[in-house]
């Protein structure tokens, strides 16, 4: 049971900076990770057919027999997390916006959140905003057109550099001291976040504390692979398989799967 892989998804590429995370933490254990980039992005579905993308994804990782599934994708997660945790017996961990710690330790008491239009129009994120935006300004953007941008192979280009700005413009005039990434595919465009926001302003993302959470349920549950064996990685895309190569690095295989 302990070597079976953790299973990952995403609508795309973007989750792939959440399987970074957890290779670090949990070096021995195998993964599959199933980016579902011919539908993405999720983030402009309607939550029945982000559910129904989710519950395929989930599907076809417990086939290959993962033993916890995490679900890379803030979209997914906010949206279809509740319903996956009722009908599948495997553990889930999912991904949300870090609003916490950034309205916990902002000084200016504002709090930028860029994220897609899926996740901010969600029931799970408008309680956590609910809960920690009473003394915290929290400023939501869409991040309309980032992700096919990222799918594309066009992360850090002039267009995306151009759209960043006119999302950030009404965070700086707020004077935000935190920006929250609430897309997994967001890390990627760190080169320009800091080249775009002053010195002054946190970037944060969860996906170090998913793979922390991970760790605590793999432990919890007696599931950890015991074995001292770096762990074993395989990608599949049902798009392009040199985006997300680039992403990764050289180090990883990707193959195509048409699913
Ligand atoms: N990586 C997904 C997320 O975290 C992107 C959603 C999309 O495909 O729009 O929300």
């Amino acid at each position: 049971m302990n070597t079976q892989p953790i299973g990952i998804f995403d609508s795309g590429v973007g989750g792939t900076s959440v399987f970074k995370e957890v290779e670090a933490l949990l070096p021995h254990e195998n993964t599959i990770y199933l980016a579902d980039s011919a539908n993405a992005p999720y983030g402009n579905k309607t939550p029945g057919d982000i559910l129904n993308l989710s519950i395929k994804n989930t599907e076809w990782l417990l086939q290959q027999h993962c033993k916890l599934i995490i679900v890379a994708c803030n979209t997914a997660t906010t949206n279809a997390i509740s319903y996956l945790r009722q009908h599948y017996s495997v553990p889930f961990i999912g991904i949300e916006p870090a609003i916490k710690p950034a309205s916990l330790n902002s000084k200016t008491k504002a709090v930028g959140i860029l994220a897609t239009k899926g996740t901010l129009s969600s029931q799970l994120f408008y309680n956590t905003a609910n809960i920690y935006g009473s003394d915290v300004k929290i400023i939501e953007q869409i991040g309309e057109g980032i992700v096919p941008l990222i799918e594309s192979g066009q992360t850090l280009s002039e267009e995306m550099k151009t759209l960043l700005k006119a999302y950030l413009k009404p965070m700086l005039q707020a004077n935000i001291d935190y920006l929250v990434l609430g897309c997994t595919h967001y890390p990627y465009l760190l080169p320009l976040l800091l080249e775009l926001l002053p010195p002054q302003v946190k970037i944060i993302d969860s996906g170090e504390a998913v793979a922390r959470q991970t760790k605590t349920v793999l432990e919890q549950q007696n599931l950890l692979n015991t074995s001292l064996k770096q762990g074993k990685h395989q990608f599949y895309t049902n798009a392009s398989v040199t985006v997300m190569a680039d992403l990764l690095g050289a180090d990883y295989k990707v193959d195509f799967l048409r699913f």
